[in-house]
């Protein structure tokens, strides 16, 4: 055993344990996007039972990329970072395996409860009542053991990266207990204690700012530490990355609005969440830039190294997408992406290319460390891995487009003579077709190369490197 597995000054263990699982969501996770996305082209697909069929899975779907998957990424991360920046260790390791096994717990039950069709039918909050409790409990352990060890920090300074993680954890907190509100009927059914106009905007405030602060803050906080170490370069501007945070946080909260454009909510609400959104623009791409310009001298690395091949890809699929919202904000635009599969392609130039890839470069600089190893087994299986994600994204998103704007041009063709339409629903369907195959091959790549970053990660945890493999063979 290295030196840095047994480090007794830091608590990795915990560290081990989310990074693993961050892997092993991921295949789940995907492997059901890449199952609902089949079954939209071939619907036979879902089997004929009601456990199986696209509506149940595609829940299961965005909890299992969300909140395991990127869940289990950031505990990862954000219990590395803190430790290593604050120069201390974890607070409680009890507290910490705690968080570990409760959250485990609660992706296993919405594993069963959803599948089975218990929902309380809110967008990336399905889970009912008793599950949101347990979810409250983890999470609030989990504040308590990074602010604690925050608090007894050696270091003098909160490094940047902490900020961002520590506005994910509050925010999330507050957002899951506001829109949790429900008043329950029996243990596997409640009703959400707002209702009508009130009830949309709650629950929009809370899915963007899921958006904005799981989706966006935390893995920020992930850019701002393995950036820069895995480039081996200071981050740009640390006042930039401070500006950033500020504005960032109090943007966010206030743009929820545009997934409600043109419904019964006030039209000034409307207006305001458009002007927010446009706003939000710079201080995304402000933090986009400070990233990219952190590998100023170091643009060289590129060509050699496919960890930071997937962090600067990353950081350019965060400016696009994050350029690509605000546009879809504008209610005209609006009225045309809305409901159509340029929705769901924008959704996943972030998840795919930002949220994924980013997660997949900071989880690639970590097995090493974790195991006490040189480096990962195989550089060339992770340039592999690189080109499959890159590709996989881009056949995504590019083919969501054109059914995205197809269909949205469709529903609204009108015949000249008598205003009639001219195209039935089923005709867009019919013609998304392609797209939706395009969209299953280039989700299948992206599931692949998470299959070989599992491959990889077992070997190297085995100690199996072609480097030593070499080296005894010398020696023999
Ligand atoms: C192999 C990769 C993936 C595939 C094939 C895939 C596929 C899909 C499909 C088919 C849908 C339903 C679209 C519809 O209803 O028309 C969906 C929805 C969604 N996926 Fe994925 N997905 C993948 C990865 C991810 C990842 C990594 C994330 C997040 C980190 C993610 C987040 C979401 C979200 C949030 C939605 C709901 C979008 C909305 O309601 O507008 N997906 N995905
Ligand atoms: C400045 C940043 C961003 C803005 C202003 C923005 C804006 C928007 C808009 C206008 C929509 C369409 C709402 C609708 O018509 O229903 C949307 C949907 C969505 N965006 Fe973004 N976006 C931003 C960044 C991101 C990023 C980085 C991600 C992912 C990591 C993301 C994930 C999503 C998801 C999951 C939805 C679908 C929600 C749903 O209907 O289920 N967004 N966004």
């Amino acid at each position: 055993m290295s030196s840095a597995t047994n480090n007794s000054e830091y608590n990795y263990k915990v560290v081990r344990q989310f990074a693993i699982m961050t892997v092993v969501w991921g295949i789940v996770g995907m492997g059901v996007g890449v199952l609902i996305a089949t079954q939209l082209v071939f619907p036979e697909l879902n089997l004929n039972t009601p456990w199986f069929s696209f509506g149940r899975l595609r829940p299961l779907h965005t909890n299992a990329v969300i909140f395991a998957f990127g869940g289990c990424a950031l505990f990862a991360t954000s219990y590395y970072v803190v430790q290593r920046t604050c120069q201390t260790r974890l607070i409680s390791d009890g507290l910490a395996a705690f968080t570990f096994w409760g959250w485990q717990a609660i992706i296993v039950a919405a594993a069963i409860t959803l599948p089975l069709g218990y929902t309380t039918s809110k967008e990336y909050a399905e889970l009912e009542w008793p599950i949101d409790i347990a979810i409250t409990v983890v999470w609030v352990t989990y504040a308590i053991v990074f602010f604690g060890t925050i608090m007894k920090r050696k270091a003098k300074h909160i490094y940047v990266a902490n900020w961002f993680y520590g506005g994910f954890i509050l925010t999330v907190a507050i957002l899951h207990v506001v829109n949790s509100m429900e008043v329950p009927v029996n243990l596997f059914k409640s009703y959400s204690a707002y209702s009508g106009a009130q009830d949309a905007m709650i629950q929009w405030w809370y899915g963007h700012n899921a958006v904005g602060f799981f989706l966006t803050a935390g893995f920020l906080g992930m850019m701002y530490y393995f950036v820069p170490k895995q480039a081996g370069r200071p981050v740009y501007s640390y006042r930039l990355s401070v500006v950033h945070f500020w504005a960032l946080i109090s943007l966010y909260i206030w743009a929820g609005p545009h997934h409600l454009h043109y419904t019964a909510l006030p039209d000034w609400a409307q207006s305001l969440g458009m002007v927010m959104s446009l706003i939000l623009l710079a201080p995304s791409w402000g933090g986009m830039i400070n990233g990219m310009m952190t590998l100023s001298g170091a643009w060289d690395k590129l060509r050699t190294d496919p960890v930071l091949r997937f962090l600067v890809v990353s950081l350019s699929f965060y400016g696009m997408s994050t350029f690509e919202g605000p546009m879809m904000s504008i209610k005209t635009v609006n009225a045309l992406s809305h409901y159509t599969d340029w929705t769901i392609g924008h959704v996943h130039s972030g998840a795919l290319g930002w949220v994924a890839m980013i997660s997949i470069g900071a989880i690639y600089h970590l097995i090493p460390k974790l195991w006490g190893k040189a480096q990962m087994y195989s550089v060339e299986l992770i340039h592999g891995h690189f080109w499959l994600a890159t590709i996989g994204t881009v056949l995504y998103i590019a083919s969501m487009w054109v059914n995205g704007i197809s269909q949205g041009l469709m529903w609204r063709a009108a015949n000249q003579t008598d205003g009639t339409l001219a195209f039935s629903f089923v005709e867009s369907v019919e013609n998304s077709e392609i797209g939706y195959i395009v969209r299953a091959i280039g989700g299948a790549f992206f599931l692949v190369g998470m299959f070989l970053m599992a491959y990889n990660t077992w070997k190297t945890i085995a100690d199996e490197s072609p480097a030593k493999a070499k080296a005894e063979a010398q020696l023999a």
